[in-house]
């Protein structure tokens, strides 16, 4: 069965939002025929305009290499129906095995940067063009990035904004807690002013 996609374009100004709320996100990167995908827990907005973000990614991951090699990667954000995945991609190198065919993952390539993209079960996903600075990446294994296209499930994030409900359960955000258990974002609030 298929589903038609209802991802849809973010706009630039509005992609630090995607990722404001601290998710669990998955690291895609290709060079060359070879492919690759990593969990990673710590990332961030780090500028609205141009957007621009942070992500810790270890100097002994395969990612790394992919990313040094290619200069981009991408950033899915997965939702909870994905969690088993999450854990997975995060729990292997791609080094010895390509985890898209182990895993069955469906992929498409980002329009700007050709990097992977998942749409099924995911809220959104940023296309980022590496920033390199070496000291800090040698220093933190923390890497910057640009990014250069983005989109998202109308059906979670629209018109600038998340909305989670009951009805989009599937696609709340996954926040790890460590050893693989995970919260699943939800109980959406709003602050008044007091
Ligand atoms: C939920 C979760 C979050 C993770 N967060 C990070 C992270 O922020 N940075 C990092 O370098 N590794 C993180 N890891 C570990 C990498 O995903 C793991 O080392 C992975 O196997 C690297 O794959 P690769 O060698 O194919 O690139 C995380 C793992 C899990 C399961």
């Amino acid at each position: 069965m298929s589903h038609a996609s209802q991802f849809r374009p973010v706009a630039l100004e509005h992609a630090s939002r995607l990722i404001n709320h601290g998710p669990t996100v998955l690291i895609t990167s290709a060079h060359e025929g070879r492919r690759n995908i990593m969990a990673a827990a710590w990332s961030m907005p780090v500028e609205f305009t141009p957007p621009r973000i942070a992500v810790v990614i270890d100097k002994s991951t395969f990612t790394r290499e992919l990313i040094r090699q290619s200069g981009s990667f991408g950033l899915i954000i997965p939702g909870a129906a994905q969690m088993d995945l999450s854990y997975a991609v995060g729990s292997t190198s791609g080094r010895d095995e390509d985890k898209f065919a182990r895993h069955r993952i469906a992929a498409t390539s980002g329009p700007v940067l050709g990097v992977p993209v998942l749409e099924q079960g995911c809220a959104a996903w940023l296309e980022c063009r590496w920033l390199p600075q070496g000291q800090t990446e040698d220093a933190y294994d923390t890497l910057f990035a640009e990014v250069v296209s983005a989109a998202a499930d109308t059906r979670i994030f629209e018109n600038g904004h998340w909305n989670f409900t009951a009805d989009n359960a599937d696609l709340h955000t996954l926040h790890h807690l460590g050893a693989g258990k995970f919260v699943v974002a939800g109980n959406q609030q709003q602050a008044r002013q007091v």
